[in-house]
């Protein structure tokens, strides 16, 4: 039961490009298998597959496309990396979000994912908001979104959990026939004087008594897990907060602040080496805020902010 809870499938988001989303996902798989735990990796990046790099590894000859073009299982695409108990599938040129990728392919490509559910799964979602990164990201347990400390980042990444939040408010509603009513009213927002996502899902509940109850499950668990990186002041982490209070007024949903990570020259410079951080410095302050952030996203804690 608490196998269930515990919520082994998790997407590493959050809009832009060049966040950190790579380095996280393979920091946090390294820091899970080291304490024991089977970890698979798998990267669906846009066309610009690199987990392999960040691992210190060349680039796999089996991708996703041999499951996407011929059929070949997703278990049977991993390889081994080079820390114990730690696999990894890539993708490649024809990814996720290409758009030939047909929505069959992308419910086939869900099932294998949830198989594989009996060790931690970590998605590294790549950048932009197109719907199969985020029907990507919705479909995980957890979902983690990335953001650094300055405007683009942060306004990327609240657009890309807002948009997460509507296709699943969108998908959740379309049973109920409500679809196209979801999409007008959104449309027209102005002639409805709808402000935010919040509004629009206050006014249904107004309007449709009887969605009441479904609309405050879908986002009671919309759970969405935020880590800040490359902070360079203690000033940076309050974005954090904010970022949780704004997801909060704006769109209704609890975020969690789970964590940040310092800008760190060691960081790109262990990229640049192929000496993955956490393998070959783990006693620094980086590899320690990653296992901080790992843990509350394992317990699903919030961060402890101390005010020193
Ligand atoms: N905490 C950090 N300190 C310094 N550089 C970082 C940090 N995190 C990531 N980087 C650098 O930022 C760049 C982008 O990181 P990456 O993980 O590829 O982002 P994304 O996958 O979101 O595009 C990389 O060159 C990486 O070395
Ligand atoms: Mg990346």
């Amino acid at each position: 039961m608490k196998e269930e809870k515990e919520g082994k499938i998790w997407a590493i988001g959050g809009g832009k490009g060049g966040t950190g989303k790579t380095f996280l996902t393979s920091s946090m798989g390294i820091y899970l298998a080291k304490a024991g735990k089977r970890v698979m990796l798998i990267d669906v990046d846009i066309g610009g597959a690199n987990l392999h790099s960040f691992l210190g590894m060349s680039r796999p000859k089996k991708s996703l496309t041999n499951f996407f073009e011929m059929g070949i299982p997703l278990s049977r695409l991993a390889v081994k990396t080079d820390i114990d108990n730690m696999s990894l599938i890539t993708g490649d040129v024809h990814s996720l979000a290409s758009d030939s990728i047909k929505f069959t392919q992308k419910l086939k490509l869900f099932r294998h994912i949830v198989r594989l559910k009996k060790q931690y799964v970590i998605i590294d979602l790549g950048g932009g908001s197109h719907n199969n990164t985020i029907d990507t990201f919705l479909m995980a347990d957890k979902k983690v979104a990335v953001l650094e400390p300055e405007i683009i980042s942060i306004e990327n990444m609240y657009h890309f959990v807002k948009n997460a939040l509507f296709r699943k408010i969108r998908m959740s509603l379309k049973a109920y026939g409500f679809k196209e009513i979801v999409e007008h009213m959104w449309e027209q927002r102005e002639k409805y004087k709808i402000k935010s996502l919040k509004e629009l899902i206050e006014s249904l509940k107004e309007s449709f008594s009887y969605l009441e109850d479904i609309l405050d499950r879908e986002l009671s668990n919309f759970k969405i897990y935020l880590v800040l990186n490359k902070i360079r002041n203690t000033q940076d982490i309050l974005i954090g907060s904010s970022m949780k209070s704004i997801f909060k007024k704006y769109l209704g949903i609890n975020a969690q602040f789970i964590g940040y990570i310092e800008y760190d020259d060691a960081v790109w410079r262990s990229i640049r080496e192929r000496r993955p951080l956490m393998q070959n410095n783990s006693l620094s302050r980086v590899a320690k805020e990653i296992g901080v952030f790992t843990e509350n996203l394992l317990h699903e804690r919030e961060m402890k902010i101390s005010r020193s």
